[in-house]
């Protein structure tokens, strides 16, 4: 494998709330120089987020912004976009992030915000995906990268990982099933937009020069 050249590696943040295991995946395919970016700071609106210690320990820079510390809304939103700001990373990484980014944000970051979301898009946006897709009776579910814009979970599609829904399946299980994925396919899109491959063009998605009007898919094996 070609070494990579770190020097011409696109800055990013990390927004975490949870457990971080998108954080994770991304962090090991930094460490195997596989990955060609730098992450300045993994910033998490949650004191309790468990990706808080996987950053820790690969030796990235963390910082809190308690949403519950703030009196309302929109101060919170206005710090963590500040904290942002001051950075101005090439991109902005949404790893299992809870909360909604302002519009101005989005505008203002137009084209460099990422985000992962466990369904195959624009199917189920939302919470609780797992749930809904089994009651559904669907055939498949999955998750999505896509880019983010101001709706929430309806900027353009970039990556899909697509699993079959099994009779035995109940949300825990197909969760699984569906993380397991989600750990190829962040990478793989983060990827793609570090070596300039990935873009978004007059909000649609243009991968290698072309637009493509349907995300790419890769099928569980
Ligand atoms: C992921 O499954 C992702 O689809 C969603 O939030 C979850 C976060 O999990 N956006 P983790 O914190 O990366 O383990």
């Amino acid at each position: 494998m070609k070494e990579l050249d770190t020097g011409s590696a696109i800055s990013t943040i990390i927004l975490i709330s949870g457990y971080g295991t998108n954080l994770q995946a991304i962090l090991d395919e930094v460490a195997n120089n596989h990955l060609p970016i730098r992450i300045i700071s993994v910033l998490s609106d949650n004191p309790q987020a468990h990706g808080i210690r996987r950053a820790k320990n690969a030796g990235i820079p963390t910082k809190i912004i308690n949403y519950h510390g703030f009196k309302n809304k929109a101060a919170f939103h206005l710090t963590m976009e500040e904290n942002i700001k001051k950075i101005d990373p090439d991109l902005v990484i949404l790893a299992g992030y809870m909360r909604i980014l302002s519009e101005e944000f989005c505008r203002q970051f137009k084209g460099k915000i990422l985000n992962i979301h466990p369904s195959l898009l624009p199917k189920f946006r939302g919470l609780n995906t797992y749930q809904r897709v089994l009651d559904s009776g669907d055939e498949f579910h999955g998750s999505t990268v896509h880019f983010v814009t101001a709706e929430l979970d309806s900027g353009p599609l970039v990556l899909q990982y697509r699993t079959k829904i099994q009779t035995t399946d109940d949300p825990k299980q197909l969760r699984k099933r569906v993380q397991l994925g989600e750990y190829q396919i962040y990478p793989m899109a983060i990827r793609w937009f570090a070596e300039g491959s990935l873009k978004m063009i007059k909000g649609k998605t243009v991968l290698n020069g072309k637009r493509i009007s349907k995300p790419k898919v890769l099928e569980e094996t």
